[in-house]
């Protein structure tokens, strides 16, 4: 570990002055505190995710532009084909015009008949049936995070999963020991014996911030002398450069990070300067650096309530809408709503870092463009879902017996209207491939039973209320011994059933530090929802809050929750290009009656209605209450951070829709 930065050859004990902070907050450092203004947050996001995993695996050349294909349109861009004015918003044929160079390398995709998903050369032309696999990149996923958790001390992480390429790691109990080795004046008590008794005050020397994006300080701040949060942050920074470093020498990848107090700042953080930097966002720092960004630009309120704000106040700066009192915004917004924005954009977030991984639930689907219009063709749809769902499950160790699923659900989708039918999975043998196919087939033929069946837009399987299974040495027969011995008979689930097995809610503590607006989304849900069979569900606002900035925090929920990428886009860009006459014509979702330029945009969002019907319907905790982005129109080109990078955000509304159904 490189010498202590600050103090150099003055210690900060003789410095007469006393710092802003004091003992009680650096001892809550240790106790990952949520309050205490020590406290560091990092927020990690891989460049160009998808596409660097395609050059890994590949060998591709680092400046080689490269773009993740998933049928003609683009999943993920690397940096080198950025430069050529490629983003997700092209199709290939588009990003081929404007760099024949560029790589396109179509995602893995499952083929009926096939018993594994592959990289087929033929996969962009057979969209009718293939269906894409993530596999590949769920697979990087799991190492980066090993890795990332290799480098951290055992003892001393807190890490979060928050998507299949970024992770929050609460640093502060790895500084506070940090900070104790390096200063030891720290570890005495304090001379009065009161823990708040301000610190010491600590050395005025410059902090060495190597080659991190420092967010600059007002004017008057400059001539500020670096008190104990800049030194935790400077510690935080170094941590975060070792860890990048080690991700980047064991595996190849280069991603970004922002360290800050909280998860909401360092999410923004990370946005700041991509490919392969670090943005440290110092305290002090904060209220000018959101000030450069747009409201809607922040977790939450990329859609329906940033909207609000928006025409409410009359502004989307968040320097002007700071100037409002919050009586303002109580009066607009109601009380929690109000309280939960004013100290958003002030950039304040008590969100607990939550290293719970564990996946809660799983699902395959598949949209259907040409539609399909009998049981045979949805029949082989379940062998593929049922497939991959098992190579899922055989990852999260069901053949171990380390982990099992306690219910299954089919979801189809018909005329606007989406049925579901579930029931147990039959405990006391083996669950493979086709047992898994077999019960679904039986939920499929209780749906075609009612009638009414064809043809059908959307099909899906998802599998959830995992248990767990064999832990140590316990040997399988006690595994088997712990679950019935017959099967359950195969019937739907009543509500109740449904309530104990489809969710796991993680125990909640009472939640002092966080705001309220539930209540807020929550009417919301309920409005926009249709044939739904269960109430809406309370949001889960750890999960809201641990998402910032951007309406991506969608798709994170939806992989959050386990509830792991539907099947993409089906309509092919193909059919909308300039002389495709529906190209020009406006669609209206009939549903919501969001208006789109073009199909498959339209698709899309309409796929985001119907996995959000089912994960409504499965209670697996909507935090989604927002529209999609891809409802709230076109030309959302952001002054904020990610703007700056030069990121194509003309269209970013329709390639996030997208991720939803990759
Ligand atoms: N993704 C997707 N569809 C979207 C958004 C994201 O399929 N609408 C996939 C991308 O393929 C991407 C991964 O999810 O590689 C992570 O997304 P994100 O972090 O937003 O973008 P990156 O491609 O990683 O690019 P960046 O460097 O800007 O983070
Ligand atoms: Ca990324
Ligand atoms: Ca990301």
């Amino acid at each position: 570990m490189s010498p202590p930065s600050p103090g150099g050859a003055s210690s900060p004990l003789r410095d007469a002055r006393r710092s802003r902070f004091t003992y009680r907050q650096l001892a809550q450092l240790a106790t990952y505190s949520i309050t205490t203004p020590l406290r560091v947050i990092a927020h990690i996001d891989l460049d160009a995710f998808y596409a660097q995993c395609e050059m890994i695996r590949l060998g591709v050349a680092e400046d080689k532009p490269l773009a993740v294909q998933q049928w003609q349109g683009l999943i993920a861009v690397n940096y080198p084909a950025r430069k050529w004015g490629i983003g997700r918003h092209c199709n290939v044929a588009e990003a081929k015009k404007l760099c024949p160079d560029l790589i396109a390398q179509h995602v893995a995709t499952w083929r009926e008949g096939d018993d594994k998903w592959a990289y087929r050369d033929d996969a962009a032309a057979n969209i009718a049936t293939d269906k894409v696999s993530l596999d590949p990149y769920r697979l990087q996923s799991r190492k980066i995070l090993a890795t990332i958790k290799e480098s951290l001390p055992r003892d001393l992480q807190k890490v979060e999963k928050a998507s299949i390429d970024e992770v929050f790691l609460d640093l502060s109990a790895q500084i506070h020991a940090e900070l104790l080795r390096r200063f030891p004046e720290l570890s005495s008590p304090p001379p009065s014996g009161d823990v708040s008794e301000p610190l010491p005050f600590p050395s005025a020397a410059a902090l060495e911030w190597q080659n991190d994006n420092l967010i600059d300080l007002e004017e008057d701040e400059e001539a500020v002398d670096p008190d104990w949060d800049d030194v935790a942050i400077l510690i935080g920074s170094e941590i975060v450069r070792r860890v990048r470093a080690q991700v980047r020498e064991k595996l190849g990848y280069t991603c970004s990070a922002g360290i800050a107090n909280n998860k909401l700042v360092s999410k923004l953080g990370s946005a700041f300067k991509k490919p392969n930097e670090q943005t440290v966002v110092r305290n002090r720092a904060v209220m000018l650096f959101l000030t450069e960004i747009k409201v809607t630009k922040m977790r939450n309120l990329g859609g329906k309530l940033g909207d609000q704000v928006v025409s409410t106040f009359g502004t989307e700066s968040i320097k002007e809408l700071r100037d409002i009192p919050l009586e303002q915004f109580k009066a607009k917004l109601g009380e929690e709503t109000a309280i939960w924005f004013y100290n958003t954009i002030r950039g304040i977030d008590h969100s607990e870092v939550n290293s719970r991984t564990q996946i809660k639930s799983m699902l395959s689907a598949k949209s259907f463009r040409p539609l399909i219009k009998s049981s045979e063709q949805a029949t082989k749809w379940l062998r593929i879902f049922a497939g991959d769902i098992y190579s899922r499950l055989v990852e999260e160790g069901i053949l171990e017996h380390k982990r099992w699923p306690r219910t299954i659900n089919l979801h189809h989708r018909h005329a606007g209207q989406t049925r579901s039918r579930g029931c147990p999975i039959p405990t006391g043998k083996p669950l493979d491939e086709q047992a898994l196919f077999i019960l679904c087939k039986e939920l499929l033929n209780q749906i075609v039973a009612e009638g009414g069946a064809w043809p059908c837009t959307n099909l899906s399987l998802s599998v959830s209320g995992f248990e767990e299974g064999v832990k140590g040495n316990m040997g399988i027969g006690a595994f088997f011994k712990k679950r019935d011995e017959t099967p359950p008979p195969l019937r739907p689930l009543n509500d109740t059933e449904f309530e104990n097995v489809a969710i796991e809610q993680p125990s909640k503590k009472p939640r002092l530090d966080k705001p309220n607006i539930e209540r807020f989304f929550s009417k919301r849900n309920a409005g926009s929802r249709q044939g739904s069979p269960s109430e809406t569900q309370p949001l889960d606002m750890d999960k809201q809050q641990s998402e910032v900035a951007d309406s991506l925090w969608f798709d994170q929920e939806w992989k959050e929750s386990g509830m792991l990428e539907p099947e993409t886009t089906t309509s092919s860009h193909e059919n909308s290009g300039p002389e495709d006459p529906s190209y020009l014509t406006v669609l209206a979702c009939p549903r919501c009656k969001a208006s789109f330029d073009d199909e498959v945009s339209l698709q899309s969002h309409e796929d985001w209605h119907f996995a959000k019907d089912i994960q409504d319907s499965e209670r697996v905790k909507p935090a989604f209450a927002e529209q999609p982005a891809a409802s709230r129109g076109h030309g959302s080109k952001g002054s904020g951070p990610a703007s700056k990078r030069g990121r194509p955000r003309t269209k970013r509304e329709q390639g996030q829709s997208k991720l939803k159904f990759g």
